[in-house]
């Protein structure tokens, strides 16, 4: 295990109906909130009602910025960055998926900092803008997946530059998150099945590709994985079953929270390869995690041959005891897994073919290579490894 320092200083808020509680817990922060969502659909429209008249009954005025996309844009955001310094906001309150909760990080910390949002983003290539400051942000997930609502992290895409990448900063970790398993009720089937793997993403990445060992980072993953398919299969077959929608909240919050990686943090690598897909074609980050991970996990299985045979015995019930037999067997269990979701896909799903694989293969190398050119990963990855991933996930 490794040295670490884990702080959750979020302020986590459980339960169905705890929307109403929105305007209480944000006017801590100010008597000006500048709310963020998407737009507005017909659907969901009772969620905005209600964190509107939640905000006003405690008396916060309420400058709504709804024009938020999914794979959130610089152009969106620094947009947001000019409103929100304009509206003399003093709290961020972002309702929405991931994308959304991103968005509303660099709109907060780039209006704080100045300039645009995109001089923060980490490019292998450059030196990032560093963070020094914030202003506050309450965040009610309105998905489960990307964990954004308690951590430090937040993507965003150029959409100029066909590049979507990501950056850290403590300061923009949101005070509060409610997670009201109502309002995550209401995303439709697709949604929550997308949300689903990019959860289950996030508790295999560190864990496969971490050189160190931590059997309590392990056992965490595990726990949440186990917790994870569950009841996702549940809330797939009733969407409205709370009690599964809540599990997969805490799932999606604490799994990509830190907690899941104590003492033994590694790398991203199907990540730094999905978010170019998603930022070349603006598919759904989730569906291009299940594009990739079966050919992920099958091109790597003899590479970190431990780690693969370790989760598919702890997670998938394999009783192989040679580690290369068992590595090998992971690959079909989680596509077992994804078959049963409805998520086992590939890029002719979504209408993408080869034509930008080179194109994507050199971004990932220019975007997150480390000075011998390679990506961090189960080993360091040439562009010739990413392009195989590519190739057998066509
Ligand atoms: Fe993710």
């Amino acid at each position: 295990m490794h040295n670490f320092e884990w702080n959750l200083p979020t302020r986590i808020v459980y339960g169905p109906g705890q929307l109403a509680r929105l305007g209480e817990l944000t006017k801590t922060y100010g008597k000006r909130a500048f709310l963020t969502t998407y737009p507005k659909k017909e659907k969901r429209a009772w969620i905005l009602d209600k964190a509107i008249s939640s905000l006003e009954k405690e008396g916060i005025e309420v400058v709504l910025y709804d024009l938020i996309e999914p794979n959130p844009r610089v152009t969106t955001v620094d947009e947001g960055v000019a409103r929100f310094l304009e509206s003399r906001a003093e709290v961020l309150v972002a309702l929405g998926g991931g994308s959304v909760i991103d968005a509303t990080k660099y709109i907060s910390s780039t209006a704080y900092n100045g300039g645009s949002s995109w001089d923060y983003v980490v490019l292998a290539y450059r030196k990032p803008r560093q963070f020094t400051g914030s202003y506050p942000i309450v965040a009610v997930p309105t998905v489960s997946a990307a964990g954004s609502e308690a951590n430090a992290g937040g993507v965003l895409t150029n959409w100029e530059t066909r590049e979507k990448s990501f950056s850290r900063s403590a300061y923009r970790i949101p005070k509060v998150a409610i997670i009201d398993p109502e309002v995550i009720a209401s995303v439709p089937r697709q949604v929550t099945a997308d949300g689903g793997v990019d959860i289950f993403s996030h508790l295999l990445e560190h864990y496969l590709t971490s050189p160190q060992e931590s059997e309590i980072a392990d056992r965490i993953s595990e726990g949440l994985i186990f917790t994870l398919m569950e009841h996702l299969e549940r809330a797939l077959e009733n969407g409205n079953d709370l009690e599964a929608r809540g599990q997969i909240a805490l799932c999606a919050l604490l799994g990509w929270s830190g907690l899941q990686a104590l003492g033994r943090m590694g790398s991203i690598p199907i990540h730094y390869i999905e978010h170019q897909i998603s930022g070349h074609y603006d598919i759904s980050h989730g569906r291009g995690m299940a594009i990739l991970l079966p050919a992920y996990l099958e091109y790597f299985a003899g590479v970190r041959t431990e780690r693969w045979a370790k989760l598919a015995r702890r997670v998938f019930g394999i009783v192989e005891g040679d580690d290369v037999k068992a590595a090998k067997e992971l690959t079909r269990a989680v596509v077992t897994w994804l078959k049963k979701i409805g998520m086992h896909i590939r890029f002719s799903d979504v209408n993408i073919g080869s034509e930008k694989f080179e194109r994507m293969a050199d971004d990932i190398i220019r975007m997150y290579g480390q000075e011998d050119g390679r990506v961090p990963g189960p080993r360091p990855m040439e562009r010739s490894d990413i392009l195989e991933i590519f190739r057998r996930s066509l």
